[in-house]
């Protein structure tokens, strides 16, 4: 083992913060923060906690709607019905925080990139180097009702978006270059106008002369996320992720997953280590596996049937409200050309499992692969999977807040530490130099440079 860990060095740690916790019952643990989504002392208590243990990144997740649904069981799962901008929550957490990396998702479906850019580059001067883009394509329905529209735009349309999206955004990020501001009161110069360059996109979807109002971010361009399953998505990774949260249930399916996206990205001119597999990890620890499995049964038995019916609803596209929760998934009203779903039903197949079964097995990480157990038995798993090339590190989701992420620093990150599997002190300044990520050289130097 020692070899094979001295080759594959420390892996990346990401917290993962839902408001109340990842699990469909946190908000009935009577430790979590009942008011998590609007409370914002209660994410800086988080970041602090995470940057403490010398987590790379927290990461806040977002759709522009509330979930949408069937009231009577979404009066019992308040999660996402009120929750904060993400963009403005990390910056406000920027402020109380030094080192840990801000990740947050933004939607190239219902933004225009001029704006996006603009927020991020923000976002990157204001914690000084440490902010990330989650980019998401979007699927609820519910969104593209606030924006105009009867139904969601085509998945292959919302990528195709997404890519020029991106592409934009990246050219607004290098319309100054990193030393274009001379500020000199002594010529009565503040910027080189050689060093201003117009963007000038004339494309598909977005025609944007540029340039940008906010100066070159000090990463260069903030760090870029994403999380696609189908092959568009994961095309997109190779093309511009640089991490990527996809989530993953076997060793099998990561290793798998972990050298496609990697063998995809010669075609893009990139290297594999610079993009970080960090899939969602849901880790449920106890200082015992017993303690473990008893918070775990706790948040399962609080888990509304209603509530367990509308979660397999949402993530399935069908109405389960009126079958029983005893019997099976009405497949044949399952529309499985959407990847996550067909593995879904994949599963629920293959264990010919009942509807409340299903929600049962799915609610508590929300089809994200769950850990249960001690320190040892979670590091062990981690471990085997960082070793054998399944991911570069993970995004942990703690089942409830704070409380699940206090346990998770307390009782893992020593366990990893013994095992020489997580630093002790951040090794750079910016989230870039954490993730050993390079940092982009501006289109125009690279341009000049090549000549
Ligand atoms: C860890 C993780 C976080 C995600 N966060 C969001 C999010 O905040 N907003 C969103 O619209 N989709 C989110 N997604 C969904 C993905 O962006 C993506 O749409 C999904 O994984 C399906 O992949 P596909 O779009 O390639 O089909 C997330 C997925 C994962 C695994």
């Amino acid at each position: 083992m020692t070899s094979q860990r001295e080759k594959r060095g420390q892996l990346r740690l990401g917290g993962f913060f839902h408001p109340t916790g990842n699990h469909v019952a946190a908000w009935l643990h009577p430790d979590s923060q009942i008011d998590a989504g609007v409370n914002f002392r209660h994410y800086v208590q988080l970041a602090q906690i995470a940057e403490r243990a010398k987590f790379d990144l927290i990461f806040v997740a977002d759709t522009v709607a509330t979930r949408d649904g069937n009231l009577e069981a979404l009066k019992r799962w308040p999660q996402y019905m009120a929750f904060f901008d993400p963009t403005m929550l990390m910056a406000g957490i920027a402020a109380s925080t030094e080192h840990i990396g801000l990740v947050a998702t933004a939607s190239a479906t219902f933004n225009e990139p001029y704006n996006i850019a603009r927020r991020f580059a923000s976002l990157d001067l204001i914690s000084n180097g440490r902010a990330g883009w989650n980019v998401v394509t979007s699927s609820q329905p519910a969104e593209a009702y606030n924006f105009g529209l009867k139904s969601m735009p085509p998945h292959a349309e919302r990528y195709a978006r997404a890519r020029e999206f991106v592409e934009v955004c990246r050219g607004l990020w290098d319309s100054w270059d990193d030393d274009a501001f001379v500020r000199d009161r002594s010529s009565a110069l503040y910027f080189d106008p050689h060093k201003l360059h117009y963007l000038r996109h004339e494309g598909k979807f977005f025609s944007v002369r540029g340039p940008l109002n906010v100066a070159r971010p000090p990463q260069g361009h903030p760090v870029l996320a994403n999380a696609g399953v189908s092959d568009t998505g994961r095309e997109f990774a190779a093309n511009f992720a640089e991490i990527v949260f996809t989530p993953l249930l076997t060793l099998q399916q990561a290793q798998s997953l972990y050298s496609d996206l990697k063998g995809r990205m010669e075609k893009y001119g990139r290297r594999p280590e610079h993009l970080k597999v960090m899939p969602g990890f849901n880790a449920v620890v106890g200082r015992t596996d017993e303690e473990a499995e008893e918070l775990h049964q706790m948040l399962q038995a609080r888990i509304h049937p209603d509530v367990g019916r509308q979660l397999l609803s949402t993530e399935l596209g069908v109405d389960l409200s009126s079958y029983p929760v005893d019997g099976p998934l009405p497949y044949h009203l399952i529309d499985t050309t959407v990847a996550q779903r067909k593995m879904l039903v994949d599963r629920a197949k293959e264990g010919n499992l009942t509807i409340r079964q299903f929600y049962l097995q799915y609610a508590g990480a929300r089809g994200q692969r769950t850990v249960k157990g001690s320190p040892q038995r979670i590091v062990d798993e981690m471990e085997e999977w960082f070793l054998k090339e399944g991911v570069d590190g993970f995004l942990v989701q703690p089942p409830y807040l704070p409380g699940g992420l206090q346990a998770f620093v307390d009782l893992v990150i020593p366990e990893l530490r013994r095992r020489g599997l997580f630093r002790t002190e951040y090794e750079g300044r910016t989230l870039r130099e954490n993730l050993g990520l390079p940092r982009p050289a501006s289109r125009y130097q690279a341009a000049v440079a090549a000549e």
